[in-house]
């Protein structure tokens, strides 16, 4: 099976050729300045940022270009792509259905006489894609759009859930969870208004508004940013047990129940087996909204559509989608439930700006065609086994653990600070970019990584454990 975006969809930049081009470059059968961007380095290595420092960018090479599975760096370096901006990029850099879902969205439809009948002229407009919605960026949900019932159809069609409330960020999306659940809560399961408890687990990771970071356990995350939001209850995560005892005592003040089916900042945790499914029937029996945060479980990569298939025989009450929901192309996030809990939100109690806008929803919906219609599930299933089998090979005693499900995987390491240097030495010198966190770096590359490609990341996993 070709893994790679299709040459003859976009000839101007077959794959093939930067497949080819990466392969040479890491065998040190050409120089990789084929670009020479040096000047653009130089110029932003003296530059003292005016962006906020709440984030620190690796040292050591400025990211300038992308395509496909590849980044590319001022310097004309190829990297290949080991994070996919937290899953953002499952599909690949700029997949070519996605740019043109991009480009139609840019192009203005032109107006032409439709119809003559009896002397009078009928005005009617066309598209050049023909299909109805294309031509349109920014409107308010206010007013109706093709393109936002499309995406809502498309994603609601594809998962079985009955409506579905879009937003920009991932974060938004989530807040859009915990108000439903809360609204719920307080209207249908009749909980007093400010009573309603969310539980959620330890070491969770659901973004960073000042709700979201109250139920963080991470005390770099909410230190300074007092005072926090009150309502949620914390249990352990993969531990069943735990959520039985908090639902035995306080269930009829609970609202929700809101959990990652694996756990992704929190170091790549696959919950034992048998637990998503026991939280549902807990759930169910206490009448607690279950509901799950698939921003970066989602979207094919853990080898399902979506992480819940893995084991759940019916859908949670809801689920929460982001990042690839655009393919890595504009902020897309959704939260996607059925009636009773979404319906709790009524005209005018909640809302985006750019929430629903056309250009997103029809980027959205050709990243949803990609996802099903070129099984990018298969793909990541099939790419994370042959990494997983890769991986482990290696004896290496600084790898304290390997885990993971589909093409993400999780590599724990001896120390944070051991971590830390591994993703620099192998984003740095190996030329695979990846990130961790705490103890752990996360490889997950795109969905059209090469078979080869993954061989040569795993070998180069080994190179630099041995040098920490
Ligand atoms: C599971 C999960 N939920 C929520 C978020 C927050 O998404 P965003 O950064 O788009 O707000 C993330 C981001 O990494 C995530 O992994």
């Amino acid at each position: 099976m070709h893994h790679s975006f299709s040459t003859k969809t976009h000839t101007k930049n077959p794959a093939g050729g930067f497949q080819q081009y990466y392969f040479m470059f890491r065998m040190g059968m050409v120089s990789h300045r084929i670009i020479d961007m040096s000047q653009a380095a130089q110029t932003l290595s003296q530059y003292d940022s005016h962006l906020a420092r709440n984030y620190k960018p690796m040292e050591g090479f400025t990211i300038a270009g992308s395509y496909a599975q590849y980044v590319i760096d001022t310097t004309g370096t190829y990297k290949l792509d080991g994070l996919s901006c937290y899953g953002a990029v499952n599909f690949g850099h700029k997949h070519p259905k996605i740019v043109e879902a991009v480009l139609k969205t840019l192009e203005t439809p032109e107006f032409f006489v439709k119809e003559v009948s009896n002397g009078t002229a009928k005005p009617g407009f066309r598209h050049g894609a023909n299909d109805g919605f294309g031509g349109l960026t920014a409107v308010s949900r206010n007013f109706r759009t093709e393109a936002a019932e499309k995406f809502a159809d498309r994603i609601c069609g594809l998962t079985g859930y009955d409506r579905m409330l879009p937003s920009s960020g991932g974060a938004e999306a989530v807040e859009t969870a915990v108000k439903s659940i809360r609204r719920w809560g307080c209207d249908v399961k009749g909980i007093p208004d400010g009573k309603q408890l969310i539980v959620v687990a330890d070491d969770c990771f659901h973004g960073r508004t000042t709700t979201i970071i109250s139920f963080s356990s991470d005390p770099t995350a909410k230190h300074g940013y007092g005072p926090l939001t009150p309502g949620f209850l914390k249990v352990p995560f993969g531990d069943a047990e735990a959520l039985e005892k908090i639902f035995d005592e306080r269930g009829t003040e609970i609202a929700g129940f809101l959990v990652e089916p694996v756990q992704g900042e929190g170091g790549v945790i696959v919950p034992p087996k048998g637990y998503l499914t026991k939280c549902q029937e807990l759930c169910k029996k206490h009448n607690i909204m279950f509901v799950l945060d698939e921003i970066q479980s989602g979207m094919g990569r853990t080898g399902r559509n979506f992480a819940y298939e893995h084991e759940l025989k019916t859908r949670p009450d809801g689920i929460i989608l982001a990042k690839a929901l655009s393919g890595g192309m504009v902020p897309l996030s959704a939260f996607v439930a059925n009636d009773y809990l979404l319906d709790a939100m009524t005209v005018g109690t909640h809302g985006s700006t750019y929430g629903g806008n056309p250009m997103a929803s029809l980027i959205g919906i050709a990243a949803l065609d990609v996802l099903v219609n070129e099984h990018m599930a298969e793909k990541s299933a099939e790419l994370g086994e042959l990494l997983m089998t890769e991986l482990q090979k290696l004896d290496e005693p600084a790898i304290k653990d390997i885990r993971g499900q589909g093409l993400w995987v999780g590599l724990e390491l001896e120390s944070d600070k051991k971590a830390k240097e591994f993703a620099r030495i192998i984003s740095v010198d190996e030329h695979i970019i990846v990130k961790d966190n705490r103890d752990v770096v996360r490889l997950s590359p795109p969905f059209c990584t090469t078979k080869e490609e993954i061989k040569m990341m795993a070998q180069a996993v080994q190179r630099v454990v041995k040098q920490l």
